[in-house]
Parts: C-alpha cells; sequence; structure tokens
C-alpha cells in the first residue's frame, strides 16, 4: 500500500522585513544577506500568530469535511510551544472542526519534528488504511534585534494530510536517519531566544548529511542522478546549497544542472520567509512543485531533515499521477503577494512586544491581522484564539 502527502500548503504571516533595508540600518553589506546567506525577505509573525494559529491557518483551506471526519491523529511539530503541557493540536483540532475521535498530540526535536510526525503518520495509516492524520510543522524562528542569527530569522507553517494512496507524493520506506548528542542549536525552557553556535551549527548540518547520505548510498545504492530533485532543511537558502555541493559532482553534467536548477527553485519561498524550522524542509517541497513546471508522476524526490542537537534523516518519495491538480499555488502565491513590508523601526518595536505573564487580560483588535485564524488576547493565562469565517 502506497502512503505518503495527499494534500500539502504553507502559511506565513502578513508581515515581513526586507533584508536589504535590515542589512543597511545594521550596516552590513547587503550582499552578505542576499548572496551570502541568500535571503530576500523575511517574514515577521504579529503577536497575533503563534505556533497554534499558524498551523491551523496553513491546514485551514486545504481540508474537505470528508478530511475533517478522517483525520484520526493530529499531530503538531514545534520548537515554539506555547504550553509545557498542553499540545497545540488540541487547539487546531478544534479550531478546524475535526471530528472528536481523534488523537493530539505535540511533538518536539527541533527542525526535525515534522518529519518525525511524518514517521508516525505512516505507521498510524499502515495500520488504519482508512484513517488520514494531519502533520503540522509551525514555528517563528527568533534569535533576537542585532544578533548574528538575525539575518536567519522568520515564520510560518507547512499542514500536510497524509493518508493511503496518496495524491500529491507517495513517500518510500527508505528512511536513514543518524543521532548524535551536540551543542548546536537549543533553547532552554527559560529563555525566549535560541542559544546557538552558529558556524558549529552549519558544519554539523553538512556532517549530518554527508554521514547519512553515504549511509543511504550503502543501504540504497540510489545514485544522485536517479533524483530529480534534492528538498532540503533551509535555515538560509544557502545551507542547503552547500550541502548539495558536497555530493553534485557525483552526478552526470547534464544531471548537475536539473539537480541545481530544482534545488533554485525549491528555495524560493525560503528565500522570501527565512526560517520556519519543523516546516522549512516541507516549504522547499512546496515551492518545488509550485515553481517547476517539468514535474512528472514517478518523478524521485529525495528529503533531507537536519534538528539541531541533533538528528538528520534522508528519505525519497515519488510524484503521483495527477499531483498538479492537488497543489494550491495561487493560494501561495496570493498569501506572499499580500503581505505588508515593515519598517525596521516597526519591526524593532513589534519584536519587543510580548503578551503578558502575571495572568492579567491583554485584547488584541480582531481587525490588527488578516488571517482567518489569531489570537485575540489572554485571560488568566488561557489563550483566546478565533476563527473569523
Ligand atoms: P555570520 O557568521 O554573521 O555570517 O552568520 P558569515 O560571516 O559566516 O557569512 C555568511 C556568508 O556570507 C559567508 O558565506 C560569507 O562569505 C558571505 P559562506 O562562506 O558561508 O559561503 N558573505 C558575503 N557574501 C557576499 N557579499 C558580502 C558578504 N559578506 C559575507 N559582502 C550564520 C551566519 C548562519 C552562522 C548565522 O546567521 C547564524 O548563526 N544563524 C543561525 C544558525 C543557523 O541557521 N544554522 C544553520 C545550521 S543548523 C540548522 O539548520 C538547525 C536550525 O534550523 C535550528 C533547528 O534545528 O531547530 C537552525
Amino acid at each position: 500500500m502506497k502512503i505518503g502527502i495527499d494534500k500539502i500548503s504553507f502559511y506565513t504571516p502578513a508581515f515581513y522585513v526586507d533584508m536589504t533595508e535590515l542589512a543597511l540600518v545594521r550596516e552590513i553589506d547587503p550582499n552578505k544577506f542576499t548572496i551570502g546567506i541568500g535571503q530576500d525577505k523575511m517574514a515577521f509573525a504579529p503577536i497575533t500568530q503563534d505556533a497554534v494559529t499558524m498551523g491551523a491557518n496553513a491546514a485551514l483551506d486545504i481540508l474537505t469535511e470528508e478530511d475533517r471526519q478522517s483525520i484520526e491523529l493530529v499531530i503538531l511539530a514545534t520548537e515554539s510551544g506555547i504550553d509545557q503541557s498542553k499540545a497545540g493540536s488540541i487547539y487546531i483540532h478544534r479550531l478546524l472542526g475535526i471530528q472528536p475521535f481523534a488523537r493530539s498530540i505535540e511533538i518536539k526535536e527541533a527542525c526535525y519534528g515534522a518529519t518525525a510526525g511524518i514517521n508516525l503518520a505512516k505507521d498510524y495509516i499502515a495500520k488504519h488504511p482508512n484513517s488520514k492524520v494531519l502533520v503540522i510543522g509551525s514555528d517563528i524562528a527568533r534569535y533576537g534585534l542585532d544578533t548574528p542569527g538575525e539575518a536567519t530569522q522568520g515564520a510560518g507553517a507547512v499542514a500536510m494530510l497524509l493518508s493511503a494512496n496518496p495524491r500529491c507524493i507517495a513517500l518510500e520506506d527508505d528512511q536513514v536517519f543518524l543521532t548524535e548528542d551536540i551543542m548546536d542549536f537549543w533553547r532552554p525552557v527559560y529563555s525566549e531566544y535560541a542559544y546557538v553556535q552558529g558556524k558549529y551549527s552549519t558544519e554539523q548540518y553538512l556532517h549530518f548529511f554527508e554521514t547519512i547520505w553515504a549511509e543511504y548510498q550503502r543501504k540504497f545504492n540510489q545514485p544522485l542522478e536517479s533524483f530529480t530533485a534534492l528538498c532540503f532543511h533551509l535555515p538560509y537558502t544557502k545551507m542547503g546549497k552547500k550541502a548539495l555541493d558536497l555530493i553534485i559532482e557525483s552526478a552526470p553534467v547534464a544531471d548537475q544542472e536539473r539537480l541545481l536548477e530544482n534545488y533554485r527553485l525549491s528555495t524560493l519561498y525560503s528565500r522570501n520567509i527565512g526560517n520556519i524550522y519543523t516546516g522549512s524542509l516541507y516549504l522547499s517541497l512546496i515551492s518545488l512543485l509550485d515553481h517547476q513546471s517539468q514535474l512528472k508522476a514517478g518523478n524521485k524526490i529525495g528529503f533531507f531533515s537536519y534538528g539541531s542537537g541533533a538528528v538528520g534523516e534522508f528519505f525519497s518519495g515519488h510524484l503521483q499521477e495527477g499531483f498538479k491538480e492537488h497543489i494550491v499555488t495561487s493560494q501561495h502565491q496570493n498569501l506572499l503577494a499580500n503581505r505588508t513590508k515593515l519598517s525596521i523601526a516597526d519591526y524593532e518595536t513589534r519584536f519587543k512586544q510580548e503578551l503578558p505573564k502575571d495572568g492579567s487580560t491583554f485584547e488584541i483588535d480582531a481587525t490588527s491581522d488578516p488571517a482567518s485564524i489569531m489570537l485575540t488576547g489572554i485571560t488568566e493565562h488561557m489563550r483566546q484564539y478565533i476563527r473569523k469565517d
């Protein structure tokens, strides 16, 4: 039985920062951000968007009533959780109107979480072929103002509906994974911001990719040229390119050109959104699907997932007959086209805004955010969410 991604979509908040403007205010050559790091715009989450609302917004328009009745498991992968105990997926379950006899859980392992969620989903569907599983990766990447990581921030979510006989991409059982206990990036429970050893984290990403790729070749012997494209976790778009460069010369030149062009197309959304942590790898798949018109059923896509700390995984999938009818390219393009640019001063002011932590009531005007699902406040430590339609 084939199992995989039946539907996939993303959400990113309605605000962004222009990276050239940010560079100029920080007195940095803009080429460092746009070429050296490979980012043009950085999504900014207003106080009305968190891991719950972004995740729910990502799934909202792809689910039919039949999907809502068939989903038996809702998995939220996030490292921007809003609660140490209650799973964010429980709010998402309600906001999306999913039938009640479902499990709702939250998964954590840095940017790897959604890949763990997909594996859990595949196992569940293998045993319950009539069910569907909603896997969401949703995060806000924050390193702080005027820090080396600032240019690699971002915000957004990817929602994936997994099922048997998927209409978009069937996932193979060829996963190769690796765990090593390292401190490249982490966020202690008392900290709003991630701690990161920037250079070391990039070296570890490459070390994981090289090690896993070699093991994948040893186990499955699938040369690079057999892949139509490789999609990467993209903390910034230059990162995946560095990984691809490590192996690109193993493919014949004609295949190298295809792989490099498909890599470029897979990074277009990330280039304009930034790091969305758990959703990032899957945002690169969406970008490839939305921008590469030559893709055909049967094409093989490779996926490299990396979560600091660290866990990495490589696996593959095949595009399914008619997949183009099930991708929502114009929805994605409208979302990006309708964003508002923040001045750097406005971004800095908003960046410092916080929800109360003392139990006091805080209300936010529902018109301040065009999103369908948003946070309207907090009362006695309880977040208040609304769905506008
Ligand atoms: P940095 O140290 O300020 O930047 O921060 P740099 O000096 O390394 O420069 C970056 C690149 O720009 C270099 O290119 C420069 O040469 C180039 P490279 O040598 O790497 O090819 N450059 C220029 N290019 C053109 N014109 C210029 C110019 N100037 C310089 N004028 C760093 C970079 C990524 C370290 C920092 O932003 C950071 O710490 N980011 C956060 C950590 C991160 O994203 N790590 C990635 C791997 S870890 C990961 O992916 C997991 C993660 O997603 C978390 C999770 O799993 O949850 C982060």
